[in-house]
């Protein structure tokens, strides 16, 4: 099916930011995910006439990221289990397998009703908050197994689900459209800045540490 007006012209745009369109081909393709639930030929056609590229060299882009869905649509809602070497330690392993037999999937799979889609993710750089679960690429630090069933069963009930740092959980195709950097209107609702955060801001502050200057180079 062709991808909507609005959505060609959002790519457009996001075309448009930039000196060279080309960089505007992850956003966009994060775009159209969240039309389409996935990168099809359309996605990958509209784009390539977008930036004036090849279908072979948008396709050769969209299969190196895992944030790109190939084979199936994404479900409502992404649950991401950071299983990488520290959170798996600390108990991202067993999250990860007690949401898959809760689920009924493995990795990279949907639900029959197309509510959750399950992954494996990579370090998601908020190890000092392992094991880390993300729900529409939301943290949720220091994550239990009951936790990551209350929350799964909370979703699945439609109830109202709060990241730990904020915000309340939008649904999959939502935050894609975040990360495209099409505005949310949700800036202001980040919190719990907490003290392992700070940690190493408080350490530079006590040393006297600065920020090379950018414009001097390294
Ligand atoms: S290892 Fe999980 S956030 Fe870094």
């Amino acid at each position: 099916m062709p991808l909507t007006d609005q959505t060609a012209a959002e790519c457009r745009d996001l075309a448009a930011r930039y000196p060279d369109g080309r960089s505007a081909l992850l956003p966009m393709l994060h775009v159209v995910q969240s039309e389409e639930g996935m990168i099809n030929s359309a996605a990958i056609e509209m784009c390539a006439d977008v930036l004036g590229l090849t279908t072979a060299e948008v396709t050769a882009v969209a299969t190196f990221y895992t944030m790109y869905r190939q084979k199936s649509p994404g479900g409502t809602h992404h649950i991401g289990v950071c299983t990488n070497t520290l959170c798996g330690l600390l108990g991202g392993d067993a999250v990860f397998a007690a949401l898959s037999e809760r689920l009924d999937v493995g990795s990279g799979e949907t639900t029959p009703d197309g509510k959750f889609t399950l992954e494996r993710i990579e370090c998601q750089a908020a190890c000092t908050h392992a094991p880390v679960m993300t729900v529409d690429w939301e943290y949720f630090d220091c994550t239990t197994i009951a936790d990551a069933i209350r929350t799964i069963e909370a979703l699945a009930a439609d109830e109202m689900v709060v990241a730990t740092r904020g915000p309340a959980v939008r649904g999959w195709r939502a935050t894609e459209r975040t990360v495209a950097g099409i505005d949310d209107g949700l800036a202001d609702e980040a919190r719990c800045v907490d003290a392992i955060m700070l940690a190493g801001l408080e350490v530079a502050k006590e040393k006297g540490m600065t920020a090379p200057d950018p414009g001097k180079g390294a």
